[in-house]
């Protein structure tokens, strides 16, 4: 049998369900915030998340899906959805609008090979915006609160939000300065990773997985104590405005992110709950004021952030959170035999474009098994034509919870249903 491939999930049953009322529910969450929806290509070429995610990021480095396309150019299926909404702002030339800042949402599928454990996927799928146009700190709290604010709609209680800042280039060159003159005597004890990001990246040996327990860590220069006055009041502002809007939050040094693009603000909202497992982070995002001139853009300043639903629907579940109604349907048409098809099949459409949900017998199954199948699907209504109602025109038309028996007009169907069931 040939299998899925490794690290990778089908969708189907309540998964399904799950899946689709979240997207529901973020189309709607998005419309309140005012975010214009966009979709970027799955692979883009390669070079824009070398540029855009980060030549010394593991995501770069180790993570991605590359192939040679039939025209031997090199594409990339992406791994996140911020270089390909960077790249789609500068193509479309989102900047010349007069209405700014541009403020953008996505949803899709996003491609790491990594190892597969529980809760990371090689294919998963990321909600993000990208929010371009603005480096008022109100936007980083409004971006801050947008995952803050979905997962209390949802019922989820146990969220800790992390948030850290990596400051203006001016603040990160003294802060990177003092790193390596830091690491520099203990550059032996270090993974060969970080030997690599010492002389490419210091600050992203803070962030390494294998080094994470070494003492040296722990006394590293903290980025927060080499914040010049611009940078540190742009932090100070996010923290009032995250207040102003009554959402706690937690200052936590050690959060410097895996990709290379951030500037400022760097958060991370994590499930903070014993037993949940080590991929614990939600949903996580930054400020990036370089990244749309390093693609090639102009000067933009931009901030968003991305989750995972995959990590959210375990976390509901750990939370015992149902977001799924049970099964049912509105009526279940029932053809006494194939003589009836025609009839029905003309009824059970009409039901269905009047805008109530209807299923039929595809089995020819006998009366009894019908009723049971009606009672599976959890129809409300029951409708069962034979003979007679082919020919008077009137349905008999029985209620499955109180068992009662209308005669109903087929004309006057549509009105006796729309008093009965609330649909939209
Ligand atoms: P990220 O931290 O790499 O950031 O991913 C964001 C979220 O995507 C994670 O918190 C997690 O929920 C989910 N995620 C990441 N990798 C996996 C995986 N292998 N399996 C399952 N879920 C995963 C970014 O992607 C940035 N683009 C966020 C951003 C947007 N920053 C600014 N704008």
């Amino acid at each position: 049998m040939i299998q899925k491939p490794k690290g990778t999930y089908d969708v189907y049953g309540d998964y399904g369900k799950k899946i689709l009322y979240l997207e529901d529910l973020l189309q709607v969450l998005m419309e309140k915030y005012n975010y214009e929806f966009v979709r970027t290509p799955i692979f883009e070429a390669s070079e824009l998340f070398h540029r855009g995610v980060g030549e010394t990021s593991d995501i770069v480095t180790k993570e991605t899906y590359d192939f040679i396309d039939r025209g031997e150019r090199n594409m990339t299926l992406r791994p996140e959805g911020t270089a390909g909404v960077v790249r789609s702002f500068i193509e479309n030339k989102m900047y010349g609008r007069a209405e700014q800042p541009v403020k953008t949402w996505y949803y899709g599928p996003m491609y790491r090979y990594e190892r597969p454990q529980s809760g990371r996927f090689r294919e998963f799928y990321q909600f993000g915006v990208e929010v371009f146009g603005t480096e008022n700190p109100l936007m980083d709290a409004e971006v801050i609160s947008i995952p803050v604010r979905f997962y209390q709609l949802l019922g989820l209680k146990n969220i800790k939000v992390n948030i850290n800042s990596l400051g203006d280039s001016e603040s990160r060159e003294n802060y990177r300065k003092a790193l390596v003159e830091y690491f520099k005597p203990y550059l032996n004890e270090l993974c060969e990773d970080c030997k690599n990001r010492f002389y490419k990246n210091p600050l992203r040996i803070l962030d390494c997985k294998v080094d994470a327990k070494n003492p040296i860590m722990e006394n590293a220069p903290k980025m927060i104590d080499y914040l010049n006055d611009v940078s540190k009041k742009h932090f100070e502002d996010v923290q009032s405005y995250l207040k102003a809007m009554n959402i706690e939050f937690v200052v936590n040094p050690k959060i410097v992110r895996g990709l290379d693009y951030y500037t400022h603000t760097v958060f991370e909202v994590e499930a903070s709950v014993e037993g949940f497992g080590s991929q614990n982070v939600l949903g996580a995002g930054g400020r990036y004021n370089n990244l749309v001139s390093s693609i090639g853009g102009p000067d933009t300043p931009g901030v968003g952030f991305a989750l995972g639903l995959e990590r959210l629907i375990t976390a509901l579940d750990f939370e015992k959170i149902n977001i799924i109604e049970d099964n049912h349907i509105d009526v279940y048409v029932i053809p006494m035999s194939e003589q009836e098809n025609n009839y029905c099949i003309n009824l059970v459409d009409t039901i269905r474009m009047n805008g109530f949900s209807c299923d039929t017998d595809y089995l020819t199954r006998n009366l009894k098994s019908n009723f049971k199948q009606s009672e599976r699907l959890g129809a409300k209504f029951i409708i069962i034509v034979g003979e007679v109602e082919t020919n008077t025109n009137v349905l008999t038309v029985k209620d499955n919870s109180t068992k009662e028996e209308f005669k109903i007009d087929k004309g006057e169907l549509v009105d006796f249903l729309d008093s009965r069931i609330e649909h939209e």
